[in-house]
């Protein structure tokens, strides 16, 4: 009897234990209620204003963090160990101003996934040096056109240049060069790390291979590719931190477009990373989920089905419900800098929606004690606004190309305290 009744208290003990995160916690969406206008992140879950920077940090943060996770971007896993091994290195690359390594970062189940990572670092420096890290749509071997760096053989869409059923070949080396202009940021003084993607999350509905092999995606909840590819960077970020000649305090994130929403989403999870710049990232990333120009939630989830969670598909029409806007994503990387930037025709991604977002995340950036964002409306295009919450919008399409380039420099030199650096 008593084995029985201990038995059956187990049970429920295991069946309380495996129930989705308590639904009074996370109502449905038709339970939320409708806020038309962009929330305001200081405004707790409870209505309270969160008034002090202690609150903010030891409970708001978080908070906001679970909401974020629950409704839009998923879980992610902890990472089973990752293992780092050097597969090459080259100190005399472009013309001896630079070393690159690759690496490879094998992790999961039987430490299935592997991250093949491409680090340039200048050789002219003097002491540790600040990084750029961020995840490519095509390869390494895109990102510079050297015939000794390792050619991808991992899936990738045949939109890519030089991708024949679905793989790299030859003619796709240094497709992506001046996307990434490592070259510059070398002669800049800056390291540049980067990794594909798809070693991470191949950017199809699929879902079944990359990380998703060794950890599988759980529930309605669990994890999309922008959360894969952001939580891809976390796992850069782990190896960087064991270089000894990258500056630990100066990591910066930096992604385009649906890259630039993983870029976000990394800076906002993961506090490791100093500065955060997601490029044209539009909806799902710096555009609000409420906006009316652009990208609506409804064609991404249609078009991107596997971007986001399942739960994040229940407001396609009622954005108005969503418990938080993107305002709220840029409050969590606060005090650190964000950079958005953006191009005049690429209205897609919203860049006055951007704009507004950016304005509603100051109250928390000012709580926090920087100088916020230091423009009341857009800046004319061209000019940088590089306020800890800076903004830029170039003239031209979306893409990612030395002019940006040209503002990610100027805002992390001053940002990391290297104004007068050449
Ligand atoms: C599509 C998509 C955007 C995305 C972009 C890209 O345009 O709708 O959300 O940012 O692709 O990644 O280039």
């Amino acid at each position: 009897m008593m084995a029985l009744r201990r038995a059956a208290l187990l049970g429920l003990t295991l069946l309380a234990g495996s129930l989705p995160a308590i639904a009074a916690d996370d109502p449905p969406v038709s339970a939320l209620p409708s806020q038309p206008a962009m929330p305001d992140p200081l405004v707790a879950r409870d209505g309270h204003t969160v008034k002090t920077a202690e609150e903010w940090n030891t409970s708001r943060r978080e908070e906001l963090k679970a909401l974020f996770t629950h409704y839009m971007y998923g879980k992610a896993p902890e990472p089973h160990q990752v293992v780092f091994s050097v597969e090459r290195v080259d100190r005399q690359a472009l013309g001896g101003k630079a070393t690159i390594k690759e690496m490879v970062l094998a992790m999961g189940l039987q430490q299935a996934v592997k991250i093949h990572v491409l680090l340039a670092i200048p050789n002219k420096r003097v002491g540790a040096v600040p990084v750029f890290v961020g995840p490519n749509f095509y390869g390494n071997h895109a990102a510079l056109k050297d015939p000794a760096i390792r050619l991808s053989t991992a899936w990738m869409p045949d939109r890519a240049p030089g991708v024949k059923n679905n793989r790299a070949t030859d003619e796709s080396r240094g497709t992506q060069e001046a996307t990434w202009a490592i070259e510059d940021s070398i002669d800049r003084g800056y390291a540049v790390a980067t990794f594909y993607c798809g070693d991470v999350a191949p950017d199809h509905p699929g879902l079944n291979d990359g990380v998703f092999t060794a950890y599988p995606k759980p529930d309605k909840n669990g994890w999309g590719a922008v959360r894969a590819w952001a939580w891809g960077v976390s796992r850069v970020v782990d190896y960087l931190l064991t270089e000894p000649d990258l500056d630990k305090s100066k990591i910066a994130v930096v992604g385009h477009s649906r890259l630039g929403k993983a870029a976000i989403v990394a800076g906002a999870f993961d506090e490791r990373i100093a500065l955060v710049i997601p490029l044209q990232a539009g909806c799902g990333g710096t555009a609000p989920s409420r906006g009316k120009i652009g990208e609506s939630v409804q064609q991404i989830n249609d078009r991107f089905p596997h971007w986001f969670c399942d739960e994040f598909k229940t407001f396609n029409t009622q954005t108005d419900r969503l418990p938080f806007d993107q305002n709220g994503l840029m409050a969590l990387i606060a005090p650190r800098p964000i950079l958005l930037s953006n191009a005049v025709d690429d209205q897609w991604a919203n860049p006055s929606g951007q704009f507004e977002a950016l304005k509603a995340a100051e109250g928390v950036y000012r709580l926090l004690g920087t100088d916020g964002l230091k423009a009341d409306k857009m800046p004319e295009v061209g000019v940088l606004v590089d306020s800890t919450q800076g903004y830029f919008i170039r003239p031209g399409k979306h893409s990612m190309g030395r002019e940006d380039w040209q503002a990610f420099w100027k805002f992390a030199d001053k940002h990391f305290g290297r104004n007068g650096a050449k």
